[in-house]
């Protein structure tokens, strides 16, 4: 007990100091004086809320590989900005059509819908732009694994071929597979890029890339089901987004599908699956990571 208390306590405490260096590079790169408004839209969607996890799991895997830390930094951001520009477009009239994201009124809400799909549109290119630093802080082999492991996990086969699915299935019910492939896309492929981006700012083998692979997916799988329960059993306050949408918009979820109960019982499957690929990696530290997955099991928002 008094080793669990005390890994979790490092744990918490890694984690705000890792948060606090992802917000400062953050507000170092994505810099307020684009034309136009830009720049304060693009800042407003990124600083100062959300839980990093991404960033996280970039910095914990290339822990764990004893990776470049100036890579890792870098590709943390660059991942972010993807996320954040993925809930900028996720909230607009189009598609959401949220008001609320991290506790502030959302982007478009704030600066138009025009300005929000701008600023979405600049911070994805930000992202790319970051991973190809014009020092030698990067190799540029590494720059383009990176850049190629982000790009998949934003596109057509990842995150926005998940949303397109999202988007035509209102009203559906979607059966498990399905509904899983959904999820693996629209949120899974960006949370297994950030570990395997990661594994990229080291040297990685490939009996450590594959269980890493899997850790991502099994960890991205059950973060959106988790989500799917929070909108269900949070409220908004504690969110920091509107409660209740996926009812509301009669989206299909897991909690849909299978019920509050069964949703969460599938949800720590899918997490126990994930401790064990992290096992099978045979590195030596990996608490963060498995600490990390749990995190995922247990928050609150
Ligand atoms: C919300 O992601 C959108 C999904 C992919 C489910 P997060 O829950 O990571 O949002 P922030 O970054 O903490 O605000
Ligand atoms: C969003 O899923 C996934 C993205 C790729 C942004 P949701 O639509 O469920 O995310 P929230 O609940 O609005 O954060
Ligand atoms: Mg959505
Ligand atoms: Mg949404
Ligand atoms: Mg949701």
């Amino acid at each position: 007990m008094t080793v669990l208390l005390s890994e979790n306590h490092s744990f918490v405490d890694w984690r705000a100091s890792q948060q606090a260096a992802v917000e400062q590079a953050l507000s170092l790169w994505v810099s307020p004086h684009a034309p136009a408004g830009l720049g304060e839209a693009m800042r407003y969607a990124v600083l100062d809320g959300g839980k990093r996890l991404r960033p996280l799991l970039v910095l914990a895997t290339s822990e764990a590989v004893s990776g470049s830390l100036a890579a890792a930094m870098r590709a943390a951001c660059a991942v972010e900005l993807i996320h954040a520009y993925s809930l900028v477009h996720d909230d607009m009239p189009c598609m959401d059509n949220d008001v609320l994201r991290r506790g502030k009124p959302t982007v478009h809400v704030r600066f138009g819908e025009a300005q929000a799909l701008l600023a979405g549109d600049a911070l994805q290119a930000l992202a790319f732009e970051l991973l190809v630093p014009d020092d030698d802080s990067i190799s540029p082999s590494m720059a383009a694994l990176l850049c190629r492991l982000l790009a998949r996990s934003a596109g057509s086969s990842g995150m926005a071929g998940g949303q397109a699915v999202d988007l035509a299935s209102v009203g559906l019910a979607l059966d498990q597979s399905a509904l899983e492939a959904m999820h693996r896309q629209k949120t899974g492929a960006l949370l297994q890029a950030s570990v395997m981006m990661g594994a990229a700012t080291g040297h990685a083998s490939a009996e450590v890339l594959t269980p890493f692979a899997q850790y991502g997916a099994s960890l991205g799988l059950a973060f959106q089901v988790v989500d799917d329960i929070l909108d269900v059993t949070a409220d908004s306050a504690t969110l920091g987004k509107t409660a209740g949408k996926d009812a509301a918009f009669d989206k299909p979820t897991f909690v849909s599908l299978l019920g509050l109960e069964q949703a969460q019982a599938y949800a720590d499957r899918v997490l126990d699956q994930a401790h064990g690929a992290l096992d099978q990696t045979g590195l030596p530290h990996l608490h963060t990571l498995h600490a990390l997955a749990d995190w995922v099991g247990q928050r609150a928002h």
